[in-house]
């Protein structure tokens, strides 16, 4: 299975630094092109290489973590789709305000869905801040919780087996629609740091 990242901020940096800890390779990806990610790929070691969106978008899955008033240039020009996975990290805020965009009652991964035709959307690595997300996995007897929600049963069992591989602990909160529970800022279970005891 292929891994790429469209974005290389605080978030698209932290899940290449995640995957490369447990050994896994994949790409990455920004607006500036591969030579501006040198720094970060020599930090982070030979499992991650940088490369162009074009080029990422080509992975089995794809992380999409691009502020989200510049997703619809990021994914514009990279479709179709062709059924491959987009994890759709983010969440639809003003930055720096964190102030709600007014999606007219979609969720923000609709919204992101109708941007990437025949991407199956599964919405995940969102709800816990950058810093909290980097820190070990294991904590308080516990593994950390990251939910996940989308409308293909496939796509979010692939994404799980991910989650857990890396050493948290998915749940799955169901489709598109409970994908509203972690929809930050309003979501009640938004920035919740759990842990779950086998
Ligand atoms: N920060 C957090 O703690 C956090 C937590 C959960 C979820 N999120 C969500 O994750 C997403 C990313 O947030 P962030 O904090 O990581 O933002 P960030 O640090 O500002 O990074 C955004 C990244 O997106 C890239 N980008 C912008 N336009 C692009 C384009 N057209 N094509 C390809 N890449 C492009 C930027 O690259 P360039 O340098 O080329 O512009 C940059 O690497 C947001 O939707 C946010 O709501 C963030």
């Amino acid at each position: 299975m292929n891994i790429a990242i469209i974005g290389a901020g605080a978030i698209g940096s932290t899940i290449a630094r995640i995957l490369a800890r447990n050994g896994i390779q994949a790409s990455i990806a920004n607006s500036r092109g591969p030579q501006s990610l040198t720094a970060l790929t020599n930090e982070l070691g030979p499992h991650i290489k940088a490369v162009s969106a074009k080029e990422a978008v080509q992975a089995d899955v794809v992380f999409v973590a691009v502020n989200w008033d510049r997703i619809p240039a990021a994914l514009k020009d990279l479709g179709p789709w062709n059924g491959r996975i987009l994890v759709d990290t983010n969440n639809a805020v003003e930055v720096p305000s964190f102030k709600a965009v007014n999606l007219g009652g979609r969720t923000s991964s609709e919204a992101v869905a109708e941007l990437a035709p025949g991407a199956r959307v599964v919405k995940a690595f969102n709800h816990l801040p950058a810093a909290v997300l980097d820190a070990d996995p294991q904590a308080n007897g516990g593994r950390r919780v990251l939910f996940l929600s989308g409308p293909d049963a496939d796509a979010k069992q692939t994404v799980s087996d991910l989650i857990a591989r890396l050493g948290f602990a998915p749940v799955d909160l169901g489709g598109v629609n409970e994908g509203r529970a972690v929809q930050f800022p309003e979501g009640p279970l938004t920035i919740l740091n759990l842990v779950k005891f086998d």
